[in-house]
């Protein structure tokens, strides 16, 4: 059976992992930064780029032994390629081709996003295209419709922050720690999510974007009038956040022939997002399918799965692949409205 090693060090998760192409995960390796990056309350780069130089290769080792197989017995590397942090990806990518030179494998470069998109294919074997993928992490806030391997039409993005990193500056704002996302989650499951009258921007909007930067000035000053708890003003975010994600959803779902809603990224983590999106997708008559919250966080399974599937359509890459910071899914899609750089 293909056995595929996947890398990915694009953010601030270290990590290798076996997946075989019929679903079996036969090394799961991963080393979290939480502890470099939180005196300075966010992931600083330089020291992620660090951090991956020290941990990757121990990880494939471990990896390796945990299967119990020899790089001989892979059958092709596949190493998250962008986007990302620049010197992250590097690492990764460079790991990737020297195992690859070495053990005379061919190399799969692999778009971090992808194997978000394709995680959930993982996860579940009856996952069939077209999907409509909700795609939310800390850089991402994204509606794709999944037509087949390397085909992703985009439909919606943000046009300022990913709905994790509203997350994480809400839990920054609230002196919640970090990472932001689950402090979050915690903090609202003691506050009432009515609590603090908080916007839904561009819910109802005509265009299909997302846009989260007037809830994270709106939680700001919630904050700072000193009226509510932490607990209340987490609520209540929380909540404006998944009405924003329904909201939008909904609009495609009305729009595209999909057989399935599914939710992936780390936001996906989310409890209260993934009921929210079980209930819609159950309103309109779909199956719901979300990864495990390990598959939804930065892992290395969905990057060797994603390698699985490519492999299997013939697509490899040569050892000049360039490593890449901004890398669209859809290279099609356009620029939206008042997009920055996260589009
Ligand atoms: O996919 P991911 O691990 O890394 C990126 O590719 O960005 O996503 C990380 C993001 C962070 O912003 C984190 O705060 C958010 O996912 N996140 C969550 C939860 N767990 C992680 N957001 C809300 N609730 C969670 N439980
Ligand atoms: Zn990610």
């Amino acid at each position: 059976m293909t056995l595929i090693l996947g890398l990915e060090s694009s953010c601030d998760e270290t990590a290798a992992a076996l997946v075989t192409a019929d679903r079996a995960i036969r090394a799961h390796q991963l080393a979290g930064q939480e502890a470099d990056h939180r005196p300075f309350g966010g992931v600083v780069p330089e020291i992620a780029a660090r951090a991956h130089v020290e941990a990757l290769t121990p990880l494939v080792a471990a990896a390796l032994a945990e299967a119990g197989v020899s790089l001989a017995d892979v059958d092709a590397i596949a190493a998250t390629a962008g986007p990302g942090l620049i010197g992250g990806v590097m690492v990764g990518l460079v790991t990737g081709k020297a195992l690859a030179l070495a053990a005379g494998k061919p190399l799969i470069a692999v778009n971090h996003l992808e194997g978000h998109a394709l995680s959930p294919r993982l996860a579940d074997p009856d996952l069939e295209f077209p999907y409509l993928l909700l795609l939310v992490s800390g850089g991402h806030c994204q509606l794709l419709l999944v037509e087949g391997v390397g085909a992703y039409r985009r439909l919606a993005t943000t046009i300022d922050d990913a709905a994790g990193e509203a997350f994480d500056k809400t839990a920054k704002l609230l002196g919640l720690g970090f990472p932001g996302g689950p402090a979050v989650e915690k903090a609202a499951l003691a506050g009432d999510p009515k609590a603090v009258p908080l916007p839904r921007p561009l819910v109802g909007s005509g265009e299909p974007h997302f846009s989260f930067a007037g809830l994270k000035s709106a939680v700001l000053r919630a904050r700072d009038s000193g009226q509510y708890a932490a607990e209340d003003i987490a609520a209540s975010f929380q909540q404006a956040v998944v009405d924003c994600l329904i909201d939008r959803t909904r609009r495609q779902l009305g729009a595209v022939e999909a057989t399935a809603l599914v939710v992936a990224g780390g936001v996906a983590a989310n409890k209260a997002v993934r009921a929210a999106l079980e209930g819609l997708a159950a309103e309109h008559g779909l199956r719901f399918v979300a990864p495990p919250q390990w598959l939804c966080t930065d892992n290395a399974a969905m990057i060797a799965w994603a390698g699985a599937e490519r492999f299997r359509a013939g697509l490899v890459d040569g050892l000049d692949a360039p490593a890449r910071a901004r890398w669209p899914l859809d290279p099609h899609a356009e620029k939206a409205r008042g997009a920055g750089v996260k589009a």
